[in-house]
């Protein structure tokens, strides 16, 4: 008889350690997180979306009054002989393909050389302040809407990506 009870609490302490665990376990598994396994790549509609955002942004740089000064070179160039807005177009889709979670491989200059005020392609002797930065993420935000992105979070998510390069854009 009592070896017949041992025997029965042996098996409820093996279910009730399942049980146990199982619960524990489910809770880490939510479906509310489902949506945080997509990459920001992914969010932002991988390679197209990225490269159509980045199309529209350069429009709002373009249009910028507090922008443009930076990009006067970059303009010429495109009508004359050299790649201008079209290979910085190319150039900055890479470096965000990559930095969102993409398989693209930046190869361009480091975030420093290419805007450091030497850089006689930045067109503009006065460094990068960070109110000029707060206006190129402003472009980048409304190109990325204007290219159809309209999720908040997602919105703030690639707002806070860009904003991982101000410390090496801004001296
Ligand atoms: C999130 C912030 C920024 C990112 C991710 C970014 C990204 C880039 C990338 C990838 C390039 C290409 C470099 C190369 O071709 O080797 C570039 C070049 C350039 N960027 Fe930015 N940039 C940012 C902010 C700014 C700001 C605030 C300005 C000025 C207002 C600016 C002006 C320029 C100019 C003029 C070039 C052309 C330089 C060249 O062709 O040598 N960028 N940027």
């Amino acid at each position: 008889m009592k070896t017949i009870k041992m025997y029965h609490s042996g098996i409820l302490f093996f279910f009730g350690s399942v049980l146990i665990i199982s619960m524990l376990f489910s809770g880490c598994g939510d479906d509310d997180d489902a949506g945080d396994q997509q990459s920001l790549y992914q969010k932002l509609g991988e390679r197209a979306g990225i490269e159509s955002a980045v199309e529209k942004s350069i429009l709002a740089i373009a249009s910028d009054p507090d922008l443009t000064p930076f990009f006067a070179v970059l303009l010429q160039d495109e009508n004359g002989e050299g790649p201008g807005l079209e290979a910085l177009k190319d150039n900055i889709a890479d470096f965000i393909d990559e930095a969102s979670g993409g398989n693209a491989t930046y190869s361009g200059l480091s975030m420093q050389a290419a805007h450091a005020a030497t850089n006689p392609r930045m067109a503009n002797t006065e460094n990068i302040t960070n109110a000029t930065y707060d206006s190129f993420l402003d472009a980048m935000i409304s190109g990325a809407k204007q290219a159809g992105i309209s999720n908040e979070s997602i919105l703030s998510e690639y707002r806070n990506l860009l904003e991982q390069s101000r410390s090496s854009i801004v001296p």
